[in-house]
């Protein structure tokens, strides 16, 4: 309580190093990521982390260190004033989050691991953390992605367990990051593999009075649901870019949410139906189509009829966040070729076959309208 005081008075987190001397057992939380959504997560989670006496109060937040136009660092200026000044400008994350631009030291003291940045920058992270986290640790990943290697995909969850040999669950849900971090009311759902205590935990940390958090029992499905999501948003983006109309976008939603679903079953036999229906399905899938940035992306290249490249109009209209549905989209083509599935999934298909120019943007109806077999 002491400390909650000083931090809630103005005290900074890395100033008070009395909590763990006094209460042992307390867990640490840890941040790994600092874009548009890992501020969020570090926001709700320093709530928490003050409110409830079973987490440390400081959250250390890892950031991928970049020089700002001004010739600051970015770790600097958040822990200055509190804001991630470029990734979720105009937001307080809480006093209680520590920006750390050093991952080893970021690491080093936490047992809860929150892994938030974008899927292709894990693999290095984890070469990096092995060893260097503690023997207690637990992970979640709220990254939305999948590394396909030569023995098959690999989810991002799994990368993580594997290499850092710990357990990793995930968090998944209709979350467009602006609007959270706002307090607009949203539901995520956590997936996990096989112990509800752990889940719970995650459940507890994340949940506030805007944003409800459920437990499933479900990781494979909930993970795929988020990941799958992104290639239908570039689909939805493509049908707005030519200003389709709203049956046509309904459409590809529908017929997207088919393919999702015959893919997460076909990959994992495990996954559940019902997990399409929880906030990481179909809600998340509605708000990527309606509002995300894949979408945003899809709708500028289909208007420019597919002359401008995705990378170009990422760094234009993205300001250095990142898009993960085109990647996406042909990492779920090189699932779908190697296994003979292309036929299948003629949505997925058909989308990464219009990213790399090999179909015009038109092409997602002519394509998408078949049943897969
Ligand atoms: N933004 C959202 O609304 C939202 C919502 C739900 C889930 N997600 C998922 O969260 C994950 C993280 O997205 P985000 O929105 O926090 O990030 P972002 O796209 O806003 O920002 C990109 C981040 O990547 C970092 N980065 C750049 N180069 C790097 C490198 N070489 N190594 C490591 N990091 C590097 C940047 O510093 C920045 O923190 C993604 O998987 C995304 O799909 C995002």
């Amino acid at each position: 309580m002491e400390s909650q005081r000083q931090i809630l008075e103005g005290e900074t987190a890395s100033d008070n190093i009395s909590q763990d001397e006094v209460l042992p057992n307390k867990s640490r939380v840890t941040v790994v990521g600092s874009g548009n959504w890992g501020s969020v997560a570090a926001k709700l989670i320093a709530f928490n982390a003050l409110k409830l006496s079973s987490f440390h109060d400081e959250v250390r937040m890892w950031v991928f260190e970049e020089t700002l136009p001004s010739g600051e660092k970015l770790s600097d200026v958040i822990n200055q004033t509190n804001e991630n000044v470029k990734y979720l400008p105009g937001i307080k994350l809480g006093k209680n989050v520590v920006a750390d631009p050093d991952l080893e030291h970021a690491v080093r003291d936490a047992n809860m691991l929150v892994f938030v940045t974008p899927h292709q920058f894990m693999e290095g992270i984890c070469k990096r953390l092995v060893g260097k986290i503690r023997e207690d640790a637990e992970a979640i990943s709220l990254i939305k992605g999948m590394e396909v290697k030569m023995e098959g995909p690999c989810m991002i969850s799994t990368l993580i367990s594997k290499q850092l040999e710990i357990d990793c669950c995930v968090l998944m849900g209709a979350n467009i990051a602006n609007e959270i971090a706002v307090e607009k009311f949203s539901e995520a759902t956590v997936g996990y593999r096989q112990n509800r205590e752990v889940a719970e935990k995650w459940v507890r940390l994340f949940s506030t009075p805007s944003f409800m958090v459920t437990a499933v029992q479900d990781v494979e499905g909930v993970e795929l649901c988020g990941t799958l999501k992104n290639v239908v948003a570039i689909a939805a983006g493509f049908v707005d870019g030519l200003e389709m109309g709203n049956n046509t976008k309904a459409a590809i939603m529908r017929i997207g949410l088919r393919e999702m679903k015959a893919f997460s079953k076909l990959l994992f036999s495990s996954v559940k139906d019902s997990t399409f229906f929880e906030s990481c399905g179909v809600a998340d899938l509605i708000t990527t189509c309606l509002g995300g940035r894949n979408r945003k992306c899809a709708e500028a290249f289909a208007r420019n009829g597919g002359k401008r490249s995705f990378d170009e109009l990422e760094a234009e209209m993205l300001q250095g966040q990142k898009l993960q549905g085109v990647s996406t989209a042909k990492e779920v083509y090189e699932v779908l070729s190697h296994r003979g599935w292309l036929e299948l999934f003629p949505l997925f298909t058909t989308v990464h076959e219009i990213c790399i120019g090999r179909h015009p943007p038109s092409s997602i109806v002519e394509y998408s309208e078949h049943k897969p077999k």
